[in-house]
């Protein structure tokens, strides 16, 4: 894998309301929370076992995933009490065409606010000045609030959903 894959650094990136930070072991109970949450688990990823020692184990080898060129997974914290409010990944690297897959969701209680979009924006105009050329995300035509959230992040539809396939977003580095 080494020197083939794209490794990105964990950035510090934020602004008034958020910041972007790494997975800490004390946020386990609110992972597994959201692993059960039903709008996550139909729309979003979430793995076969998730009990709260599932949720330590993920958390733990999270630093091993972005070494290894896997997965950059971050928390969305609020600003001022760094409580967890969601996650936004970049994952599935493709070196060939320097990009990579974006994938984003928030805890229940954090929705309606703008936080997902700018988690979305920070971490995408970050990827995209130097590291990436293009951010890409796998939306369902049904996941209407990850399709509003696409199109107020700067993502263009790539290709259209085809049956159970979902449809491609991408979100490209500003040329020149
Ligand atoms: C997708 C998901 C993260 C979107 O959450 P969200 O709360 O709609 O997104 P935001 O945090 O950007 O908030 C947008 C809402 O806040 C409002 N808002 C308030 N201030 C805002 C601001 N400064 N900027 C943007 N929106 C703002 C918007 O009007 C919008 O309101 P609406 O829900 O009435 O349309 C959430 O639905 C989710 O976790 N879904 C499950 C996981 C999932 O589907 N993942 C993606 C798989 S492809």
């Amino acid at each position: 894998m080494g020197e083939r894959a794209i490794v990105l650094e964990a950035p510090d990136l934020g602004c008034e309301l958020i910041r972007l930070r790494r997975w800490q072991p004390a946020d386990a109970p609110e992972l597994e929370k959201a692993w059960m949450d039903p709008v996550i688990l139909s729309d979003s990823v979430a793995p076969e076992n998730r009990s709260l020692r599932d949720a330590r184990k993920w958390i733990s080898r999270t630093d091993v995933r972005r070494r290894a060129g896997l997965a950059l997974d971050l928390v969305v914290a609020d600003a001022g009490s760094d409580a967890l409010l969601g996650e936004v990944s970049l994952y599935r690297f493709d070196k060939a065409r320097r990009a990579a897959e974006m994938s984003w969701w928030l805890a229940a209680e954090a929705r309606g606010r703008g936080f997902a979009t700018r988690a979305v924006n920070l971490l995408a105009a970050w990827a995209l000045d130097g590291r990436l050329t293009a951010v890409l995300a796998e939306i369902r035509t049904s996941n209407v609030k990850s399709l509003e959230l696409a199109a107020r992040c700067g993502f263009d539809l790539l290709r259209p959903a085809d049956g159970s396939t979902p449809a491609v977003f991408a979100r490209r580095a500003q040329r020149g």
